[in-house]
């Protein structure tokens, strides 16, 4: 199956049976529907303690998500029935994977339980119909970023990109990387709408755990959404090369210290890049601001080159956060869709109580790095659980970490040659 049918399949019968016994009703909603999207999109933001929204935001929002399967439960019984009690939409989002290839992702966001429904069973219907129709779609891998690490485990995720969080002392941080020969030049939002999404296109397949956007996740990274307060604030920039050509592009925004002039914050929101030249130049633009003295920059990558860029490495602080959590939902065709760095043969033992990898696998990798799996019936070399190999999917945890973590028994040593990823797995953005 492709990915355009995920808005025609039914909703899913286990889950829909189950909430039926506790009064509930499982349903997809029609987004052409105004009303009904108004109410779903309220019961939304209120379940991630999101201001109340205007009906002029709601439905900007609305254009947005035609393309998206929204799925809500509804309880007749409440006083506004009309209201869902849980939310959560999803759709198909390429991801990258190792060897600059990407897999079919089941990317799913928007996942509430109204806190006067919640821990009854709720949430755990909504994801298990989701893994259930993804399955159905043929899509072999489910995707989320998350508010709490602690909820996604059980249903068989895992992180497997992380992502850091830098704070930078400027006044310590005396830039010493390249000093390219490109220009660096201020740009509006909308100046940066075609290009600077194109410019992400280019180099979407450079870094496993990036995903393909869809509309929103673009348009919200330059405060295009009504009612985003914060966006009066971003600054946009962009560097070219020494022939006119975009090869990266950044936005900002700056804060006031109302007790000291000198000591403005700038938070870095975005910086995406196709050069070393044009990382090397958008970096240090904002390293070197008047008034800054203290660069803060959200979900960065793990091997952010900038440390080796300033003259102090301790002027950056890292903090280091789990991002990109992975449910492998087909094993054949997700291994199957990466590259490896060394060629092998392992059988692995998967534990999956859901049900969708379960069972004894071989993983055969040619000399390119080409990779089949197929069902075994040898005995394992190594045993792993799903949600771990989901971790070690995209070659950024190691599984000899996780072997000494108690976690994975047999061959880590071989299964971190193969799986290892030159490249740090990183997605950029929250979804
Ligand atoms: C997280 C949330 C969706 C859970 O909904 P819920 O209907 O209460 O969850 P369920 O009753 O289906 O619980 C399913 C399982 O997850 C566990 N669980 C639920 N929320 C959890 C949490 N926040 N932390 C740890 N475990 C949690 C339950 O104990 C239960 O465990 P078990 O089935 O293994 O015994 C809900 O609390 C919520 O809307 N939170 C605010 C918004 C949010 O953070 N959404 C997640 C976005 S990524």
């Amino acid at each position: 199956m492709g990915h355009d049918n995920h808005l025609d399949l039914p909703v899913d019968d286990v889950s829909a049976e189950r909430l039926a016994a506790d009064g509930l009703r499982l349903g997809l909603l029609d987004p052409s529907d105004q009303q009904a999207y108004a109410a779903w999109s309220r019961a939304e933001s209120r379940g991630f303690h999101g201001s109340r929204e205007t009906s002029e935001a709601i439905e900007q929002r609305r254009t947005y998500v035609m393309s998206r399967r929204i799925t809500g439960v509804w309880d007749a019984s409440a006083p506004l029935p009309d209201e869902p009690v849980a939310t959560t939409e999803v759709w198909p989002a390429d991801l990258t994977v190792p060897g600059r290839r990407s897999v079919g992702s089941w990317a799913i966001s928007g996942v509430t339980v109204a806190p006067t429904h919640r821990r009854r069973g709720v949430a755990r219907a909504l994801l298990e119909a989701e893994l259930r129709t993804a399955m159905a779609h043929g899509t072999p891998v489910a995707t989320l970023t998350v508010s709490e690490s602690t909820i996604y485990g059980r249903f068989g995720f895992a992180p497997a990109a992380l992502a850091r969080d830098l704070t930078i002392d400027t006044r310590r941080a005396r830039w010493t990387g390249p000093q390219p020969s490109g220009r660096v030049h201020f740009v509006t939002a909308d100046e940066l709408l075609a290009d600077g999404l194109a410019l992400v296109e280019r180099v979407r397949l450079e870094t496993p755990g990036q995903i393909a956007y869809d509309g929103i996740l673009w348009d919200r990274q330059l405060g295009l959404m009504i009612g985003d307060e914060d966006a009066k604030k971003q600054r946009f920039i962009r560097y070219d090369d020494a022939s006119g050509q975009l090869q990266g592009f950044a936005s900002y925004k700056l804060t006031a210290n109302d007790r000291d002039f000198t000591q403005h914050r700038l938070d870095l929101l975005h910086l995406v890049t196709a050069t070393d030249d044009a990382y090397a130049a958008l970096w240090r633009f904002v390293l070197e601001m008047d008034l800054v003295s203290e660069v803060r920059a959200h979900l960065r990558p793990v091997d952010e080159p900038v440390r080796w860029m300033v003259s102090d490495f301790r002027a950056v602080q890292v903090a280091e956060l789990d991002h990109l959590w992975i449910r492998i939902l087909d094993i054949e065709a997700a291994l199957g869709a990466r590259t490896y760095a060394a060629p092998g043969r392992l059988v692995l033992g998967v534990s999956d109580p859901f049900g969708a990898c379960d069972g004894t696998w071989a993983l055969d990798v040619d000399t390119t790095g080409a990779a089949t799996v197929t069902p075994s019936n040898e005995p394992a070399d190594v045993a792993l659980s799903v949600e771990d190999l989901a971790a070690i999917y995209l070659g950024g945890v190691s599984p000899v970490v996780l072997a000494a973590a108690g976690r994975i028994t047999g061959s880590a040593a071989e299964l971190e040659q193969m799986f290892r990823s030159p490249v740090a797995p990183f997605l950029s953005i929250w979804f």
